[in-house]
Formats: structure tokens, sequence, C-alpha cells
């Protein structure tokens, strides 16, 4: 484990299984703990099998192997209700601090600007081995400022 992500929180959807499950575990890896959503049930038109609550039991047991907290919920990510609940959940759970830092990149945060090393640190991992199928993308480093959902719990005063 790396621990350069301990003390953070990773919010991961769509967690039972797959890239979000692999996301959560190597976020895990790197010593977050995680909150992870999945709906776990069929989706009109989606005609392949959908996972089923036991595959989000089982990313919370591979989390739980690697010495990290997962908080795990059945939620749909469209519904924006549920999503806020989701957010409740993990304040309640990790508390403001350790949300602070992932979960403001949803409002925006009160920065004025983002530094160079900020960019510089952004650059390093394109150019690394950890990014060698990323190709072709914008990678915005704006802290959080042209992200389209807006955390109403983690606003000022919220
Ligand atoms: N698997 C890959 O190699 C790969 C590579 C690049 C991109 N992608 C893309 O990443 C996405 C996920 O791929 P995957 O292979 O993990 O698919 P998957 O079907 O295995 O997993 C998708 C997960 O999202 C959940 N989900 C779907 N709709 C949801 C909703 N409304 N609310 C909450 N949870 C919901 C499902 O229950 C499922 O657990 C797809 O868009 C895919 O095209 C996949």
């Amino acid at each position: 484990m790396s621990g350069r992500l301990a003390g953070r929180v990773a919010l991961v959807t769509g967690g039972a299984r797959g890239q979000g499950r692999a996301h959560a575990l190597r976020l895990a890896e790197d010593g977050a703990d995680i909150v992870v959503l999945d709906l776990c049930a069929p989706i009109d038109g989606v005609s392949y099998p959908l996972p089923t609550p036991a595959d989000l039991d089982e990313t919370v047991k591979l989390v739980e192997e690697l010495d990290r907290r997962i908080v795990a919920v059945q939620a749909d990510v469209r519904d924006l209700a549920a999503l806020g609940e989701v957010v409740d959940t993990a304040l309640d759970q990790f508390g403001r601090e350790s949300m602070a830092p992932p979960m403001q990149a949803m409002h925006g945060l009160p920065i004025p600007w983002v530094e160079p090393r900020d960019i510089a640190d952004a650059v390093a991992w394109l150019v690394s081995d950890e990014a060698r199928y990323v190709t072709g993308v914008a990678l915005p480093v704006d802290g959080g400022v042209t992200w389209p959902f807006k955390a109403p719990q983690l606003t000022a005063g919220g």
C-alpha cells in the first residue's frame, strides 16, 4: 500500500463489480477509505445480467481485506436525492474533515487558482506507466469548478 491516499475518502459509483470495483480496490490499496454505491438491480434496456447485492458485498469484503473502511449503499446514481443521502451517510461515517478534499471537488474548491505544482503532478502521472493506456484526454485540474453536480452539504456553512 503506497499510503498516498491515507486519510482520504473516495466515492465510487457502480462499484459492485467491473470498473467501479477495480477503482475502489485500487484507491483502497493507496490508503483511501471507500464509499461505494451501486444499483445492484436490472435496468430497463440493458440486456445483460447486472450485479446483485452479493456482488456489492464482495466489494466490501475485498476492501476490508485491504484493511480499509468502506460504506456500501444500494442506490441509483441518477437519483440526485439518493446521492445526497449517500454523501450524508459518508459524512456521518467518516466526518467532514476526511470527506472534504475529494468531495469538495463536487462543489468547486474555495481557491483562487491552482498552483503550477498541481499541473505538474498531473503531467507526472500522465507520463507514468500508470497512465500507459491514457491517450488524447482533456484532464481538468481546476479544483472542481467545471463539475456539474453541486453537493449542498458541502457548501459554505452547509
Ligand atoms: N470494463 C472495461 O474494460 C472498460 C474500459 C473502459 C471503459 N469502460 C466503461 O466503464 C463503464 C463500466 O464498465 P464495467 O465493465 O465496469 O460495467 P459493469 O456492467 O460491469 O458495471 C457497471 C456497474 O454500474 C452499476 N450501475 C449501472 N447503472 C447504475 C445506476 N444507475 N446507479 C448505480 N449503479 C449503476 C451496475 O450495477 C454495475 O455494477 C461502462 O460505461 C464501460 O463502457 C469499461
